[in-house]
């Protein structure tokens, strides 16, 4: 049995890409409908409460293109607004960023000391901590909120000096912990991945949360018998939305995705939300 639906990812911004294109790496046949809410881009530091708004709108949107599977490709929803979806949307699977690399680290951490970065609303919810503790109570989790980090990615700044500067700032009481994984609990910080194994050194495993949680969709889709045709061309097939077309979109897209996108198309959230409010900003 195969399911040519897409696969609905989505993200406060054009982050989640870095899913995207560990999803098209695994899975080449399988097509995405990607939504980055650039209007409303960093998520990071708002509350709570607009987070959760946000995010069922996100969910929404992408319930009525008719996927087989939702990817929350935001460490900062996954970690304030999961649940809040899960209630919401029932029909299929949905996966989140923090349980995959939580597993992940788990499995590799010998020195049961596992570090996670990411922006201030994830670490505040210590949802990194919660789900490690649910798999294995005696891991310390040490985290660190580095605002820096996503204008950094954005500004195409991976590899330069104020970059390392600001990873020498970050993660220097993180390393003196003793912790021998890193999470990235961030979709931008992948772009940052040789700047902070740089910093951090390679005794510690830096471990990219949207590689494992390309890897958990696949296991998924596998056990469901729901994965697509092979031979299909599933970035061809794939559609984009953004909610705002920055004048920097194309570059920031191939950044995060590794190639170019074609098929894009600018929406209004609220209005096909019907909730057509005064933004929270
Ligand atoms: N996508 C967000 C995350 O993974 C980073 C950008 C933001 O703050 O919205 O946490």
């Amino acid at each position: 049995m195969s399911d040519n639906r897409p696969i609905g990812v989505f993200d406060s911004g054009l982050g989640g890409l870095t899913v995207v294109k560990e999803l098209l790496r695994l899975m080449p046949a399988e097509s995405i409908v990607y939504l980055g809410d650039t209007a409303r881009c960093p998520y990071g530091v708002r509350s709570d409460d607009a987070i959760r708004r946000f995010a069922l709108q996100d969910a929404r949107f992408l319930m009525a293109m008719d996927i087989k599977m939702l990817i929350v490709a935001c460490n900062t929803v996954s970690s304030v607004a999961l649940d809040h979806i899960r209630k919401d949307v029932s029909e299929i699977p949905v996966i989140g960023v923090v349980l995959p690399g939580c597993k992940a680290a788990v499995l590799r951490t010998a020195e049961k000391k596992v570090g996670v970065i990411g922006t201030p609303a994830t670490i505040r919810t210590e949802a990194y901590a919660r789900t490690i503790a649910s798999i294995d109570k005696g891991i310390k989790v040490y985290g660190k909120a580095c605002p820096l980090f996503v204008p950094l990615a954005e500004e195409g700044l991976a590899d330069s000096e104020i970059t390392r500067s600001a990873a020498q700032y970050y993660l220097y009481e993180l390393v003196d912990t003793g912790m021998d994984c890193l999470i990235l609990g961030c979709t931008h910080y992948p772009l940052l991945m040789e700047t902070i194994q740089g910093v951090v050194g390679n005794s510690i495993e830096v471990l990219d949360s949207a590689f494992w949680t390309a890897k958990e969709a696949q296991d998924i889709l596998g056990a469901l018998n729901a994965a697509a045709d092979g031979g299909r061309d599933g970035l061809g097939a794939s559609t984009f939305h953004v909610t705002d077309m920055t004048p920097n979109f194309e570059k920031s897209a191939r950044r995060f995705l590794g190639s170019g996108i074609t098929r894009i198309e600018k929406i209004d959230l609220e209005d096909l939300c019907g909730e057509k409010q005064e933004a929270s900003r």
